[in-house]
């Protein structure tokens, strides 16, 4: 038996767009899930966005304003994929209204405001997922199934890289991004959050960290119209770039492991260059995204010279199997959200939480906060998780 869950779409932008093929997808991939979503409405602001969408998608209605949707008894959970100064009014509203959530990162721009959607959530026994979605690659999985098998030995240190050239472009619009009231701390938030869940899903918590962080380039033009995505603006009036393009920092684990985090939006050079290589006492482990299903692995007992083989991971591996009958079939980036929008639904049909939720948002935004004060300090911060 299968029951129906009305769900909504608030922002339409890239995330509004991957989240409802996720929705329409995530039964071909689980047909053992108990829920069936249906696509009640979707919530926009830009004129004409919303309705585009439901005539693409089959959306039953659309809204100019979330606060409708927040009064909707058709729906019962709620995609909250509008921009991050948002996430917290809305997150709120949305969970005391008693719908579930499912919100991109990073929550909000502070730990405060990562912190008040945690609290709505659990206040309103709802579930609550968060869009940290390279954790849910199945090599990012077998990878953490090694590290925590001791197969590479005790972790000694870490490299993450998150590596972008979306903003590189001199011409990229002075969109929300680039504000430090709606776009938070930059780079920081949008993919050094990621870097951040990912340390320590594989790796357990940051302890402590030192950053630097700079901005490349000061000034953008601004936006003549409607922005969705990377969007370029040429010829128009120039204003600042509020937040950081860039940030480097040092890592201390509660495990005594060291690592280094680098994130960069105007990499020239760099598409999607994200991954990460864990060393250990008697092996490693590396992966990257745009290889998103193999990872190199070494170990045994040489120490020096040790090889290290390329591994494609296959139906054994997390969630693959859900998308690939064999190994080096390649899933790819959009399936991620399946299996985010899979977890968040199994989450509601069983009532216990699977896959990254708020408190997970609430650890990564309290290293993003630490990133930040040891940047302005120039000195060796605590996390404060
Ligand atoms: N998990 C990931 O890998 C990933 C990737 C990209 C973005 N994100 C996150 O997703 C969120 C959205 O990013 P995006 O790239 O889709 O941005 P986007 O700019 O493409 O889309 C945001 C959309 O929200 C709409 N919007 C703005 N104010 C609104 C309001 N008051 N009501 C309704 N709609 C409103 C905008 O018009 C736009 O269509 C951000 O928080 C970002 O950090 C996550």
């Amino acid at each position: 038996m299968v029951d129906s869950l009305g769900v909504a779409v608030v922002g339409f932008g890239w995330m509004g767009r991957v989240h409802t093929q996720a929705y329409a997808r995530v039964l071909h991939h689980y047909p053992r899930l108990p829920l069936r979503p249906e696509l009640v409405t979707v919530a926009e602001e830009v004129p004409g966005r919303a309705e585009e969408a439901a005539a693409q998608f089959g959306f039953a209605s659309t809204a100019r304003d979330w606060r409708e949707v927040a009064r909707d008894p058709r729906v019962q959970a709620v995609s909250i994929t509008a921009p991050n100064f948002l996430h917290r009014e809305i997150g709120v509203a949305m969970a005391e209204a008693g719908k579930h959530i499912w919100i991109e990162k990073p929550v909000g721009l502070t730990p405060a405001d990562a912190g008040a959607v945690a609290d709505a959530v659990a206040k309103a026994g709802v579930q609550g997922a968060v869009g940290f979605n390279y954790r849910n690659a199945p090599a990012v999985e077998a990878a953490r199934e090694l590290i925590s098998s001791g197969a590479i030995g005790t972790v000694t240190h870490v490299r993450i890289r998150l590596f972008s050239d979306y903003a590189a472009h001199p011409d990229g619009a002075l969109t929300w991004r680039y504000e430090r009231e709606r776009g938070g701390s930059g780079v920081l938030g949008d993919l050094a959050s990621h870097g951040a869940d990912l340390a320590r899903y594989l790796l357990g918590d940051i302890a402590s960290l030192i950053a630097d962080t700079a901005v490349f380039i000061p000034e953008r033009a601004r936006p003549t119209g409607a922005t969705a995505g990377h969007t370029r603006a040429t010829g128009g009036e120039l204003g600042p770039v509020e937040n950081e393009d860039y940030v480097s920092c040092l890592l201390r684990f509660a495990s005594g492991a060291r690592g280094v985090l680098e994130a960069c939006r105007v990499s020239v050079g760099e598409q999607n260059n994200y991954g990460f290589e864990v060393h250990g006492t008697e092996g490693a482990v590396s992966w990257d995204f745009r290889r998103m299903n193999e990872l190199g692995v070494s170990r045994g007992t040489d120490y020096q010279d040790q090889p290290v083989s390329t591994v494609y991971v296959g139906p054994g591996d997390g969630e693959f199997a859900a998308f690939q009958p064999g190994a080096a079939n390649a899933m790819g980036y959009d399936d991620l959200k399946v299996i985010e929008a899979h977890r968040f639904l199994r989450s509601i049909a069983e009532g216990g939480a699977y896959g990254a939720t708020l408190p997970d948002a609430v650890h990564s935004a309290a290293v993003v906060d630490a990133m930040v004060r040891s940047a302005e300090s120039g000195s060796w911060v605590n996390v404060q998780a």
